[in-house]
């Protein structure tokens, strides 16, 4: 293992938020606005006097080729001597791990200090631990609680070394009531500067005047209590077990109010985790999603329902590999195997509230361009530009909707990034200006791995990032090589302020060839088809550390790049999970440069903070009912880690799909916020007009509802940019005091008026959905439900997926037509869903849809619509020329109790209108400007 020479520890601080606005403002040195800060590869590299205790150790076992965590862990506990504890009696779902790594002997557990307790072979395989902590455990000891301008300030000591390596004995604890809803806390060694993660945070220098929590502070044992005011409930008590705080062990855990906990991501879960000794691991990997696996990305944060419909939230600012550890108490375990501990804690007070904070502190989601809400298709297999386009040409043949073309891996010329292939894909510039005179777009599949073998002077993006210093290095000081699809590989640094620089030149260059819409960046765990690199890792403490959380394949290396490979802000273990968003940074900011339109990018790999850049599908999904019945807790989950442009692959990509799963996955595919159907190669055919004509019709009209929807969608798009709300959110956001909604994950919403209620089942034509209290309609049929909060049979055939609108709401819509491009000239619905009083509201955001920052800059539209007393008006907030010539063309009014005699709009009677009696919909034809006030009356 290798110090570092001290020079190279000074490193310029990249600051993401920084970056993106600067590029926003299309500013061509974006990427010299940098601090300068002390990272942390000093406290990582440098050995302390205890760690050289621990590099001797590991010197005595050179002849192994790898220490094991478990030896080590033996090891260190065998020189450590406190007394076996007297207080081993605490209820089993309290205990507390002590052997987190593995089952270890009674010996060697009480030489921790631990109580030995072995469970049945039935609760083993919950979890559940042996040897756990006494109440008495030794921890840190809090001293000197100051008052500070932003809240307080304290020491903590410990005076007890644990079982491992490199303890940091004294700790700053910072408490800041930044807002009155929103407190953090952090855990420094403030004699060294360890990692931080280079996210721009608020930064506050008062104290929040009114807050809706206390702290109380615990001394001996140090512990922080988070108490909310108006229920008196305590929200967080880290007191319940000792805190860790090692060069490579951070753990603290805390009590929960409820079991009811959402988020943890990236995993293949329901809505909410299962707090029955549940692990999950955050390590960003290129994995299929599959139950307890690590998956492609990583956010630190969950939201707990509390009684009443309250709700808070807790965000680690964390990158490091690490578990988090749920068990019935309920309690959570946070354990990280670097970094600092810094907590941001979300009062809400519900759960909206929560969602908002947390997008508060890493950044409200991008507005997506309107083309990015159509209907998207590929598959891995176009492997010619002739067939790309035979595919554009059958779907409009067969009337499906189509705004977006992609490929995948198949235009390039050998796998590499920004080629492509100059036989099969000969016309790809034109094929693309062919889909733009179509009114359509173009993506195509990048991933960061850039080949390295081609011949000196042949292949530009690899000799320029060469030249540049652009790639991760390994320990001798050279790029890094890794496999990847075009064999040898180097990987871009993209905290190398350089290397965002060479990414805009090479999609530049690349545009100027091929001039696409968007970029879809995969692989971006980053996936790496050998283990480490193809001359391996070295064996140090970075890549083998004392705990190893648990991650698939049971080694930080596995798939990936070696931990201890370096990059400009730090080791690659500490910017691990932050490489996806990094990339996506990268490709935002070029395809702002490049375009100067609205970027669109749609990532594998996400951190929090990365829907303030980009969207995200989930993957490698199976072509089955189970994976298709996830894919809405993943798509409501993403929208609470602020993603809310997400989506999985419609009909799935691994795996051969079938006629009714694709028809039902294209149901439900309609609303996800994106939808993009795709294929993995050697699969039989999933584009929609490969199905018979009955499936083909079900199709159809699934998209053409999605597009008849878009204005919606839209406006809540703009909603989550400018407001920090969701798109696609759980049932619980809207209506946290009903528990009934807390764990339904089979159902979403879109905004606050849409509950839709697919069919996730082989063979089923009736399907059981909740419905909180209130009025609903149903959207094809207008027929009524006035629920008191239950679960109704819904029929549901082939054709059908189960919209329901809610009572109160407004909604704007639009003619559907083949792309955006022509829908957006579209006439106008408005649908007033009435309460039983009568009323009802709702807005609508419109703008040029693809220009940069209108909103920022007000070049915009926006309406609001109120319903009353028999009367609908319009009220103009904002305007600009793009609402120019849109036209009112129908509006039709749900739950209407008597029929009409006359309709008025601006006080002239309208000719065109009817009633039904069964439905109590009103139906009104006319034609006004939807930019101008109107006044629309029944009696
Ligand atoms: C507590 O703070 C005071 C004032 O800052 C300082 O003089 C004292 O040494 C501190 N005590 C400890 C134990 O850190
Ligand atoms: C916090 O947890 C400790 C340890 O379990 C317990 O003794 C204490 O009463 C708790 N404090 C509160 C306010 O719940
Ligand atoms: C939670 O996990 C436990 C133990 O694995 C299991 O028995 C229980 O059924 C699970 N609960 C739910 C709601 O899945
Ligand atoms: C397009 O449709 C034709 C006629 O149905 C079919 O033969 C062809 O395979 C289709 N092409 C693709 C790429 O799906
Ligand atoms: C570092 O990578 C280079 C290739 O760029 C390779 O030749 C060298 O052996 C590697 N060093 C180590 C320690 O793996
Ligand atoms: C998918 O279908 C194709 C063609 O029928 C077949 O060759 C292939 O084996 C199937 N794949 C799987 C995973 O069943």
């Amino acid at each position: 293992m290798t110090v570092t020479d001290k020079t190279e520890q000074k490193r310029p601080y990249m600051i993401f938020k920084v970056l993106a606005l600067a590029a926003a403002a299309a500013a061509v040195t974006v990427l010299s606005i940098y601090g300068v800060h002390d990272v942390a590869l000093a406290v990582i590299m440098s050995p302390t006097a205890a760690s050289q205790a621990w590099d001797v150790y590991r010197g005595e076992n050179k002849d192994r080729e790898e220490v094991t965590p478990e030896q080590k862990f033996v090891e260190q506990s065998e020189s450590f001597n406190i007394l076996p504890p007297t207080t081993c009696d605490i209820p089993p779902d309290r205990q507390f791990d002590c052997a987190p790594e593995k089952l270890i002997s009674q010996e060697e557990c009480q030489a921790r200090g631990c109580c030995y307790v072995p469970v049945s072979c039935l609760d083993s395989a919950t979890g559940k631990p042996w040897c756990f902590f006494p109440l008495s455990y030794p921890s840190y000891k809090m001293k000197n609680l100051t008052a500070t301008e932003t809240g307080y300030t304290a020491q903590l000591t410990r005076e007890t070394p644990t079982f491992l390596p490199d303890d940091i004995m004294t700790l700053q604890l910072d408490v800041m009531f930044e807002t009155e809803g929103r407190l953090r806390f952090s855990l420094r060694d403030p004699a060294n500067e360890r990692f931080e993660v280079p996210l721009e945070t608020p930064q506050i220098n008062t104290k929040a005047s009114s807050t809706l929590y206390t702290v109380q502070f615990s001394a001996d044992p140090f512990g922080l209590i988070v108490v909310r005011k108006s229920s008196g409930q305590v929200l967080l008590n880290t007191t319940v077990a000792p805190l860790f705080y090692a060069d490579q062990f951070l753990q603290i855990s805390t009590s929960l109010p409820s079991g009811f906990i959402s988020g943890l991501g990236e995993h293949l879960t329901p809505l909410l985790l299962n707090v029955s000794w549940t692990k999950v691991t955050l390590w960003n990997r290129d994995m299929p999603p599959a139950p307890s696996a690590n998956l492609y990305g990583s956010h630190p944060f969950y939201l707990v329902l509390e009684e009443g419909g309250l709700a808070h939230g807790v965000f680690l600012l964390n990158s490091n590999a690490m578990d988090v550890v749920l068990q019935p108490a309920p309690a959570i375990t946070w354990r990280t195997i670097g970094g600092i501990l810094d907590f941001y804690i979300f009062l809400g007070p519900d759960p909206k509230n929560v969602v908002r904070q947390y997008l508060d502190v890493i950044g409200y989601p991008f507005m997506p361009p309107y083309w990015a809400l159509g209907f998207h298709l590929c598959r891995w297999g176009y492997f010619s530009s002739a067939v790309t386009k035979e595919v554009v040409k059958n779907m409009t043949t067969a009337q499906f909707p189509l705004d977006v073309q992609w490929n995948d891996l198949d235009y390039t010329d050998a796998r590499r990034d920004f080629t492509f292939d100059k036989d099969r894909f000969q016309d790809m510039p034109d094929m693309v200006s062919d889909f733009h005179r179509g009114g359509r777009r173009y993506v195509m599949i990048v991933d960061p791995g850039i080949s390295s073998s081609s011949p000196s002077g042949n292949y530009r993006p690899y000799d320029e990032g060469l030249k540049r210093g652009v790639f991760i290095l390994n320990a001798t000081g050279q790029p890094l090589m890794g496999k990847v699809w075009p064999g040898p590989t180097a990987f871009p640094d993209f905290t190398n302020p350089q290397a965002q620089q060479w990414w805009y030149d090479m999609v530049k260059d690349f545009h100027d060839q091929v001039p696409f819409d968007g970029m879809w960046i995969d692989m971006n765990e980053p996936s790496n088809f050998v283990e480490g690199s193809l001359d391996g890792c070295p064996n140090n403490k970075i890549e083998n550390p004392p705990y190893v959380p648990g991650v698939l394949g049971r080694s930080l290396k596995t798939h990936t790049i070696c931990a201890s490979s370096k990059q400009y802000l730090s080791s690659h273990s500490n910017l691990h999970n932050l490489y996806g968003l990094t990339e996506a940074i990268a490709s935002h900011n070029a395809l702002v440069r490049v375009r100067g339109k609205r970027p669109f990018v749609i990532s594998r790999s996400t951190f929090a903070s990365h829907g303030h850049y980009a969207g995200h599908w989930t993957g490698d999904v199976a072509s089955s009912w189970e994976h298709l019945s996830y894919t809405i807790p993943a798509v409501l989950l993403f929208n609470l880690y602020g993603v809310p442009l997400v989506g999985a692959d419609v009909c799935g990509f691994a795996g051969n799909t079938s006629e009714e799963l694709c028809v039902r996955w294209t149901q439900l595919g309609a609303f996800y916020p994106f939808m993009r159907n795709h294929n993995d190669h050697g699969n039989t055919p999933q584009e929609p007009y490969v199905f018979s004509q009955g499936a083909q019709k079900a199709m159809r009209k699934a998209l053409l509802l999605r597009y008849s929807l878009l204005p919606y969608l839209y406006t809540l798009f703009h909603k989550a940019h400018s407001a920090g709300d969701t798109v696609a959110r759980p049932l619980y956001l809207e209506f946290p005091e009903d528990p009934n909604t807390w764990n339904i994950d089979q159902q979403l919403m879109w905004g606050a008026a849409l509950l839709i209620t697919p069919v996730l089942v082989a063979g089923k034509t009736k399907v059981s959905g909740y419905f909180p209290l209130g009025t609903w309609y149903n959207w094809m049929d207008g027929s009524t439900i006035h629920s008191r909060g239950q679960w109704i049979l819904l029929p549901a055939p082939l054709d059908t997926i189960n919209v329901h609108i809610r009572a109160g709401y407004i909604l704007p819509l639009q003619e559907p037509a083949l792309t955006t491009t022509e829908s957006r000239e579209k006439g106008m619905t408005l649908v007033v869903a009435l309460t039983p009083e009568g009323v009802a509201r709702g807005d609508l955001f419109w703008d040029d849809g693809d220009e940069l920052l209108t909103f920022e800059k007000g070049d915009y539209t926006q309406l609001l619509f109120l319903a009353r007393d028999g009367m609908l008006v319009n009220e103009i907030v904002r305007l600009n020329h793009q609402v120019d010539g849109l036209l009112l063309q129908e509006v039709t009014v749900l739950g209407v109790p008597h029929p009409p005699h006359q309709v008025l709009a601006n006080g002239v009677p309208v000719a065109d209108f009817s009633y039904r009696l069964d439905t109590k919909i009103l139906n009104i034809s006319l034609s006004l400007l939807m930019g101008e006030e109107f006044v629309i009356t029944w009696s």
